[in-house]
């Protein structure tokens, strides 16, 4: 049986009988088989899973898509209960934010600010200070995020061993499409057409990390990306798999921000240099 709570006061009961370790997956709702990934590998190691869903205003800049993203919860209760998680936390923006938005925020440090740190100033801050939170209103032992965000999750990784939050940070890999598109909430805004473009995303890193060197990687990458005209490359990296500076040999990481339309996607794979 699924629960459903919308204030901390009826969550924090929920959380009273959990017998053991407690885990959670943090969503913004619309969910997708992504999410649901990240429940089922919850579930298999943990009895008492909590999702909660909330558009984090905080981490939304002007002139994003804060007042638009998709909010779909009678579908996320329904497909959470499917996945045998154990609370839904939905909580409301003062439940979360009592007070209004909190004056002392989560600083993200050097490796919030390239990539989508340079893209979207403020994201990372505001998407920090959320999670810490939820992680508190949570009692999480264990939390579980997407590689899709690779960047993300090697931030919020970064912030519970900085930060020494006693909570286990598990990351688990992009769940895609048959066609290669990793799947996202944002997917649904695309056109029929713009779909088409944005599998240019996909094929530039499958492709990039078929090579063995880095200049290929960025080379067979960077044409799949150029002969696609529906897309607007935001950056394309080659890094470390701890995003830092690619190594000659190894692990390392391609990832690529584009807009479709006014629609912007993000996309990364692991990949060994040779
Ligand atoms: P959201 O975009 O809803 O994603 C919630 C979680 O699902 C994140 O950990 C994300 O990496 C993961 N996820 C999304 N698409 C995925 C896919 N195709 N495969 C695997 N995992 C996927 O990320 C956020 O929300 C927010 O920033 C949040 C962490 C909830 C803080 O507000």
């Amino acid at each position: 049986m699924t629960t459903l709570v919308h204030t901390r006061a009826d969550l924090a009961a929920e959380l009273d009988r959990a017998g053991g370790e407690i885990a959670v997956v943090m969503t913004m709702g619309a969910l997708h088989e992504g999410h649901r990934q990240l429940m089922r590998v919850a579930r298999e190691r943990s009895a008492f899973v909590v999702v909660t869903i909330f558009v984090n205003p905080l981490q939304f800049g002007p002139g994003e898509d804060f007042e638009k993203y998709p909010r779909t919860l009678d579908d996320d209760v329904a497909a959470c209960a499917a996945e045998g998680v154990t609370v839904v936390f939905a909580p409301s923006r003062d439940d979360v934010y009592p007070g209004g938005p909190p004056s002392i925020t989560m600083h993200p440090g050097p490796l919030g600010e390239i990539l989508e740190g340079a893209s979207r100033p403020g994201h990372f801050s505001g998407m920090l200070t959320v999670v810490q939170k939820l992680l508190m209103l949570t009692r999480a032992d264990v939390a579980y995020f997407g590689e899709k965000d690779f960047q993300q999750l090697a931030l919020i990784r970064r912030m519970a061993r900085d930060l020494e939050l006693g909570v286990e940070i598990e990351g688990v890999p992009t769940v895609r499409e048959s066609d290669g598109l990793a799947l996202s909430s944002r997917n649904r805004y695309l056109s029929a057409e713009q779909r088409l473009s944005a599998l240019a995303l996909s094929r530039a890193l499958r492709e990039g990390a078929a090579q063995s060197d880095a200049e290929s990687v960025l080379a067979a990458a960077h044409k799949i990306l150029a002969d696609e005209p529906g897309v607007r490359v935001d950056y394309l990296a080659l890094t470390g798999a701890d995003l830092g500076a690619a190594p000659e040999e190894g692990e390392a990481r391609l990832l690529v921000a584009a807009k479709v339309g006014s629609t912007r996607l993000i996309d990364n794979v692991p990949l060994q240099l040779r």
